[in-house]
C-alpha cells in the first residue's frame, strides 16, 4: 500500500502540473482528493489496518495529500497569472504613435501638378533616365553639330547612351508608339553638366507636357499654362510669354508667372527680385521636323509642348533657399514638410 501511495502521488502531481486550464485542474482535484478518490478511500480504511502498519501508511497518505494540494495551488496561480497578463490592458498608457512619413517636397509638387493636368484630361507617362542620343537630341531636331547641344552637356555612359538632359525625350518615346490625339505629362529626373551651388545641380527634375491633335493652336498652349499657374500659385496669377529658341518647337517661348509673393509690389522681393515675374519654363508649338521623325504628318497635326523645372517652383512654394537640400536625403529637411496640407 505504501508503494501504491507513492505512485499515486507521483502520477497526480505530474498530471496537475501539465494542465493549463482551471476547469481541468478542478476535475483533477475531485479525482485525486474528492470524497470518492482512492486517497480518501485509503485514509478512511486506516483504522482497519494492523497497528504496526498504521503510522507508516497514515504518514504516507498525509504526505501524498499535502503534495497534491500544493501542486494544485501553485498550478492554479500560474494559470491565473498567464490569463491576466494576456487580457489586461492598461488604458492609461500613452498610445503608440506610428512614425508617419512625409512626401519629399518634389514628390508633393509632382502629385499636385499631376492632379492639375489630370483635371484637364492629360495622362501621366514615364520615360527612362538613361537614354540614347537619338531620343535626347536627334529626334528632337538637335543634330550632332547643333550649338544647342552645348547647353545640354551631360554624363555619357561607358556602355553607350547618356543620362537624359530633359524630359522632352518622353515626347518622342510616346509619339513613336501612339497616334494622336495625345495629351500627356511626364515627370522625372534629368542631368546636366553643372557646377553644384545653391541654385544649380547636376541632377534636377522636370515636368514635360505634350498636346497633339488637329488644329491645336498657340492659344491652347496659353490657356493651359494659365490654368496651371492659377491652380498652382493662386487665381490672380498672370502669365507672360517671351520669345525664345528651342530646336524642337517653333515658335518657342519662355514663360513667367506673376510673383505670388509680392504681386509686383515690392522692389526688394526675395522671390522675383523686384521684377514682379518668376521665370518658370520653356514651351512652344511642336516643330514639324519632330513630327516627321516620329512619322506624324505635320500637314495634318499640330501640337504644343512645354517643359519646366520642378525645383524652382518647389523653392518658391515651400520657401526653400538651397537646391542642394532636395538631394541630400537629410531627414531633418524632409520632416519639415510633414505638416503641409
Ligand atoms: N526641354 C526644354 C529644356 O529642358 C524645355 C522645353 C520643353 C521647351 C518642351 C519647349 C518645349 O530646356
Amino acid at each position: 500500500m505504501l508503494e501504491e501511495l507513492l505512485q499515486l502521488q507521483e502520477i497526480a502531481v505530474e498530471e496537475i502540473l501539465a494542465t493549463n486550464q482551471l476547469k481541468a485542474l478542478e476535475d483533477l482535484r475531485v479525482k485525486y482528493l474528492g470524497r470518492k478518490s482512492r486517497l480518501r478511500n485509503i485514509m478512511s480504511s486506516l483504522g482497519g489496518l494492523p497497528t504496526d502498519q498504521r503510522p507508516k501508511i497514515g504518514q504516507a497518505a498525509g504526505e501524498a495529500q499535502k503534495a497534491i494540494q500544493t501542486a494544485i495551488a501553485s498550478q492554479m496561480s500560474l494559470i491565473r497569472e498567464t490569463e491576466e497578463s494576456s487580457s489586461y490592458i492598461d488604458v492609461t498608457l500613452p498610445g503608440r504613435v506610428p512614425d508617419l512619413g512625409a512626401p519629399h517636397p518634389l514628390i508633393r509638387l509632382s502629385y499636385e501638378l499631376t492632379d492639375i493636368f489630370r483635371g484637364m484630361g492629360f495622362e501621366l507617362f514615364e520615360g527612362p533616365e538613361t537614354e540614347d542620343e537619338y531620343h535626347n537630341f536627334d529626334a528632337l531636331n538637335t543634330p550632332k553639330d547643333h550649338p544647342a547641344r552645348d547647353l545640354h552637356d551631360t554624363f555619357y555612359l561607358e556602355a553607350g547612351g547618356l543620362l537624359r538632359t530633359h524630359t522632352s525625350t518622353v515626347q518622342i518615346r510616346l509619339m513613336e508608339n501612339r497616334q494622336p490625339p495625345i495629351r500627356m505629362i511626364s515627370l522625372g529626373r534629368c542631368y546636366r553638366k553643372e557646377t553644384v551651388d545653391a541654385t544649380h545641380h547636376f541632377a534636377f527634375h522636370q515636368m514635360e507636357g505634350l498636346f497633339v491633335d488637329h488644329n491645336v493652336s498657340f492659344a491652347d498652349l496659353k490657356g493651359t499654362i494659365e490654368a496651371m499657374g492659377r491652380q498652382l500659385l493662386g487665381p490672380k496669377t498672370q502669365v507672360r510669354f517671351r520669345s525664345h529658341f528651342f530646336p524642337f518647337t517653333e515658335p518657342s517661348v519662355e514663360y513667367d508667372f506673376s510673383c505670388s509673393l509680392c504681386h509686383g509690389a515690392s522692389k526688394e522681393c526675395r522671390i522675383c527680385k523686384g521684377t514682379g515675374w518668376i521665370e518658370i519654363a520653356g514651351a512652344g508649338m511642336v516643330d514639324p521636323a519632330v513630327f516627321e521623325s516620329v512619322g506624324y504628318d505635320p500637314e495634318n497635326y499640330t501640337g504644343f509642348a512645354f517643359g519646366m523645372g520642378l525645383e524652382r517652383i518647389a523653392m518658391i512654394r515651400y520657401g526653400i533657399d538651397d537646391v542642394r537640400l532636395f538631394l541630400e536625403n537629410d531627414l531633418r529637411f524632409i520632416r519639415q514638410f510633414s505638416n503641409l496640407r
